[in-house]
């Protein structure tokens, strides 16, 4: 049962600002990916680091109902141990709860022969198919059946064969996904038009540092050499790398409302493109090599920042996950940005709710919109629609005029861990009440 609860915000108006250190969790799509591999081990794997939220809550409940032992021994720590996985067959209600679901067909397909799912459902921002996904499986020389909502793949008898697959668009999860099947495949398999996120090197070391051989993740061209033996933890211990989108949403807040704000534990070199725009429209900041800090903001008055161009793309351009905290921001700038979200098509529909804020944006179509500012923004009455954008309504509530109720907050709770604790320590206004 999803709990009904709201966030209740007192908006800052300009007149407060916040300030503190805000440290960064473990990354969501980081972990998702290496809790997805532990059915290409032989032994129990540990998770260190992991984020208090619901989707890797989700993604635990996934993996233990194929009949793996997953043992959590505390918020941030969590053993797999894949040795009792009993079925080929995925949950249904769990996998279509959850999009990143799709990620643990490859290894469940190497482990078993035979992997079955029902389809992961589009979601609010895109339909969301999996053709790259069956693509590449038939690559590997599975057969693929689809029966109603529901798809059974066999590998054949042998195993997976090595394939050379290009990726006709570039996507994080298949490329995720298709590296780890390829680890257990017959051969050498090459990944072209492959996605760059930090998130794929990132797995490719927990699988090189388990027996893998992976070349080239965090390029284009990822080669992967296969092998028959399952890959072996023996004891090393995975930690996840911080959360780059976190990092970015709290770097949005505090540019538009933080006076002193210090983003720690953090890798500033993932929000390169971030920081580099912020720069670009006024913002000062300053990088070390785990920290982020905004300081003497306040000297900066909005009306003096400058408009921006904004067009969402794959690492390392501009991430659209970040799209609608930015899309915030430039309600603030002096002057006309436009917005480009060229990943998904449904990602621009939070901007009525801004609108309605007092926002001035207008569409030019689902994937381009205009943003005139500054504009003094009302507090309202929200749903959260998805995890960004209810975090964009987060930031749009903090610097508005008045008081806010975000509802839905189970979509911030996928991604991000315990929100309004860690946004109160740097003094927002901000309760979570039952409804
Ligand atoms: N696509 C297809 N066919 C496919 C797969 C993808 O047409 O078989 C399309 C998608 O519809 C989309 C584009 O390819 O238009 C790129 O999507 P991608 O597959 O890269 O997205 P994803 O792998 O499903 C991951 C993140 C998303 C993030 C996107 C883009 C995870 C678990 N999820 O999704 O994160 O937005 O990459 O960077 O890594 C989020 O965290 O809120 C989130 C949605």
């Amino acid at each position: 049962m999803i709990p009904r609860e709201q966030f209740h915000i007192s908006g800052l108006a300009g007149e407060k600002a916040l300030s503190g250190t805000i440290p960064i969790r473990g990354a969501k799509n980081a972990v998702l990916p290496a809790m997805a591999a532990a059915p290409l081990f032989a032994d129990a794997l540990t998770y260190t680091n992991l984020p208090d939220i619901e989707d890797v809550g989700r993604m635990s409940e996934l993996i233990e109902a194929s009949g793996a032992h997953v043992d959590r021994q505390s918020i941030r720590r969590t053993t797999i141990d894949p040795r009792y996985i009993n079925t080929h067959a995925l949950s249904d209600d769990l996998s279509k709860r959850l999009r990143a679901s799709i990620i643990l067909t490859g290894p469940m397909l190497a482990r078993c022969g035979r992997v079955s799912f029902a389809h992961p459902g589009g979601c609010v921002i895109g339909a969301r198919p999996i053709d790259i996904f069956l693509d590449g499986f038939r690559k590997m020389g599975a057969r693929v059946r689809r029966r109603g909502e529901r798809y059974d793949i066999h590998a054949p008898d042998d195993g997976l064969y090595a394939a050379d697959i290009f990726f006709k668009l570039v996507s994080v999860t298949a490329t995720e996904t298709f590296m780890m099947a390829a680890t257990r495949a017959r051969g050498t398999t090459v990944l072209r038009n492959a996605a760059m996120e930090p998130e794929i090197e990132d797995l490719a070391n927990l699988l090189n540092t388990c027996g893998a051989r992976i070349e080239g993740a965090g390029t284009p061209t990822i080669t992967i050499h296969g092998r028959k033996q399952p890959l072996r933890a023996r004891g090393h211990t995975y930690r996840a790398m911080p959360d780059r989108i976190e990092a970015g949403s709290f770097l949005i807040l505090a540019a538009l409302a933080g006076d002193d704000i210090r983003i720690t534990h953090c890798n500033p070199k993932h929000v390169d493109i971030l920081i580099e725009l912020l720069r670009e429209s006024g913002v000062p900041i300053e990088t070390e090599r785990s920290a982020i800090t905004i300081s003497g903001n306040r000297r900066v008055r909005t009306d003096t920042l400058t408009p921006l161009s904004i067009r969402t793309h794959e690492y390392p351009g501009f991430p659209t996950d970040l799209q609608a905290p930015m899309t915030v921001f430039l309600t603030q700038v002096n002057g006309e940005s436009v917005v480009f979200e060229t990943i998904f098509e449904n990602r621009l529909n939070y901007t009525q709710d801004l609108i309605t804020m007092g926002a001035d944006i207008t569409m030019w179509d689902p994937h381009r919109i205009m943003i005139r500012g500054p504009q003094t923004l009302r507090g309202h009455e929200l749903d959260g629609p998805d995890i960004r954008a209810g975090l964009a309504f987060i930031i749009a509530a903090a610097i508005a005029k008045g008081e806010s109720l975000i509802n839905n907050t189970y979509y911030i709770d996928r991604g991000y861990e315990r929100i309004e604790t860690r946004l109160q320590d740097i003094g927002l206004d901000i309760t979570r009440v039952a409804v």
